[in-house]
């Protein structure tokens, strides 16, 4: 199963994509930042606006260690340490978006702040209470286990940790549409609903913080992206560099589902208690 699933990811030179594409758009010189990759690092709809708003829900202090669950070629995670000045790992299943993460950490230096480890959101390979916080962005709907899910990212908080989350979720009408950005068929994709995901979190020991259904607040932006898709004017920059070609057609058919009610998004703060 999770071979299928980073075989639907996986895909020759992002880096080299991603890093011409955004020297093109630059004077010559320019030192790279984690800001300027921004705009085509980022593997899930509305870009940085929505790092940013999972960001301000993670609150990160300067010099503390966060994990960042599902990390794909590590935009979130640099943006997040260049800003607040903390240390970020990364874990991921898909060994070529780890590799692409590496080079696009040494190609903006940021090798001392950022660091990748190729593996499993349902078996994390470090100690009990390693981190500050965590945070996943877009990747609980490739997990079929979500106890393993929400349990390992428990064990590895510190007490009075917490974890950030922005997704999809299920919706009330319909099926999704795949190939989808996620997944390539409905056998690797398991959306949970607002309700199943709030009941997993109590189910696995998480105090709630605050949960929001983010649908309606999101889908002005996906429909005019899909609007721009269509006419041809999307910006040269986003996610089409990790993903390659094949992502206009996965674009669409997740902002179809949205439209017609299969799936919606949703974020979440949660504490593993004192
Ligand atoms: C939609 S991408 C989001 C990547 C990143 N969070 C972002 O927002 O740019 C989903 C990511 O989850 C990763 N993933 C899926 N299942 C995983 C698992 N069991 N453990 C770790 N990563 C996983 C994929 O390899 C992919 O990089």
């Amino acid at each position: 199963m999770t071979d299928r699933i980073a075989e639907h990811y996986a895909n020759d030179g992002i880096a080299e994509r991603i890093l011409s594409a955004v020297t093109a758009t630059l004077a010559p010189g320019t030192p790279l930042t984690a800001e300027l990759l921004a705009a085509a690092d980022q593997l899930h709809g509305r870009g940085l606006d929505a790092t940013k708003e999972l960001a301000a829900l993670l609150d990160p202090k300067a010099g503390e260690h966060i994990l960042d669950i599902g990390s794909g070629v590590g935009g979130p995670a640099r943006w997040i340490a260049s800003k607040f000045n903390c240390h970020v790992t990364g874990i991921d299943l898909t060994a070529a978006f780890c590799e692409a993460a590496d080079e696009l950490n040494r190609a903006t230096a940021l090798t001392d702040r950022v660091s990748i480890v190729h593996g499993s959101a349902t078996s994390l390979p470090f100690a009990d209470r390693t981190f500050d916080r965590a945070y996943s962005h877009n990747v609980i709907m490739n997990i079929s286990d979500k106890s393993a899910f929400y349990r390992e990212a428990r064990r590895v908080l510190k007490p009075g940790g917490v974890l950030a989350l922005l997704n999809l979720i299920a919706g009330s009408v319909g099926r999704p549409h795949y190939p989808a950005p996620w997944a390539a068929s409905s056998a690797t994709s398991f959306l949970a609903t607002f309700e199943e995901t709030r009941a997993d979190l109590l189910a696995e020991g998480f105090e709630i913080i605050e949960i929001e259904d983010t649908t309606e607040r999101s889908r002005g932006v996906r429909r005019a992206h899909a609007q721009r898709l269509e006419a041809g004017t999307a910006p040269v920059l986003g996610a089409h560099l990790v993903m390659g070609p094949r992502m206009k057609e996965l674009q669409l058919n997740v902002i179809r589902s949205e439209e017609e009610g299969s799936i919606g998004s949703m974020q979440a703060l949660v504490r593993r208690p004192l």
